[in-house]
């Protein structure tokens, strides 16, 4: 018998479920080599989303706006998880590790202490569309050693419900394990993809900090409607839980994520990811020294 908390029955049905406290339209900017993107979850919406730090959402059919790619640059103190939709990317390391990111692939890259890595558009036409999503780590992980998984689509787990298809990154889904499990923040990494007027049911514990963004036709969460290429943030509402995701008459694609917050002081400059300014100093340090290679 599995007797873990964050494994979801098979037939879970919300009926007290979230609603969405603000709809966030994302920021058109642009970073490594001049890739054109959407930074969705921005610094002013990280304490209200901690444990995640940032969401980056790169589409577009225009080479000129991916070709840069993002060269040689360091992380410290989180990790990345970079999860491609369409078009191929390469991945390269300080500690070695070379990846290929493919559609319906995931990158999970813990930085810890210190990577440096570079992530190129491996095609020179065509479409390139994913996510990079920034998730903390603990005060007492922030130094860990590096570490890093290639998961390959075929290894991301799916739930099929009623006109619902869920791929499950990291968490669980209606008794389904997805392909990462983290501890302390036990993060929800979801893609649900629904035909017209098809629902989804998710249970969210009320602490857990969660959101949503749909990247294809809309959706109803709670009688707000969110539109593609918006971000809902939903209510932690005490006695609240789950969440329920009803797609629109085009039907509706969308990542749903969530976490435990952890509570902690954040700092950030740039890649690096600390709890005190004097920590960032400290790595900026290192970095400029080449104690990060
Ligand atoms: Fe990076």
């Amino acid at each position: 018998m599995d007797t873990t908390t964050t494994t979801t029955p098979a037939n879970f049905t919300v009926t007290l479920p979230r609603r969405v406290e603000r709809l966030v339209q994302g920021q058109a900017t642009s970073d490594g080599a001049g890739v054109k993107l959407v930074r969705v979850l921005t610094q002013d919406l990280q304490r209200r989303l901690d444990p995640f730090l940032m969401l980056d959402n790169f589409g577009t059919e225009n080479p000129g706006d991916y070709i840069g790619g993002f060269p040689d640059h360091p992380h410290r103190g989180f990790e990345t998880v970079t999860y491609m939709l369409q078009g191929r990317m390469r991945h390269r390391d300080s500690v070695g590790n070379v990846g290929l990111l493919v559609p319906g692939s995931v990158q999970w890259m813990t930085a810890g202490r210190g990577v440096i890595h570079s992530e190129m558009p491996e095609q020179q036409e065509g479409a390139m569309e994913g996510f990079q999503l920034w998730l903390n780590l603990p005060s007492h992980s922030k130094m860990r050693e590096p570490w890093y998984r290639d998961i390959a689509s075929e290894e991301v787990p799916e739930w099929q419900g009623d006109g619902a298809q869920v791929r499950i990154i990291a968490g669980s889904s209606h008794g389904v394990t997805g392909a990462m499990q983290r501890e302390v923040t036990e993060p929800l990494y979801l893609d649900v993809r629904l035909q017209a007027g098809a629902s989804f049911h998710q249970p969210l514990a009320d602490d857990l900090n969660a959101f949503l963004y749909v990247y294809r036709g809309e959706l109803t969460v709670a009688d707000t409607v969110v539109r593609r290429h918006r971000l809902a943030i939903l209510a932690n509402t005490p006695g609240s839980h789950g969440t329920v995701l009803t797609a629109g008459p085009e039907g509706a694609q969308a990542i749903l994520v969530a976490g435990k917050p952890l509570k902690e002081p954040i700092a950030q400059y740039g890649p690096f990811v600390m709890n005190t300014q004097q920590e960032i100093v400290q790595a900026v340090q290192d970095f400029q020294a080449g104690r990060l290679a």
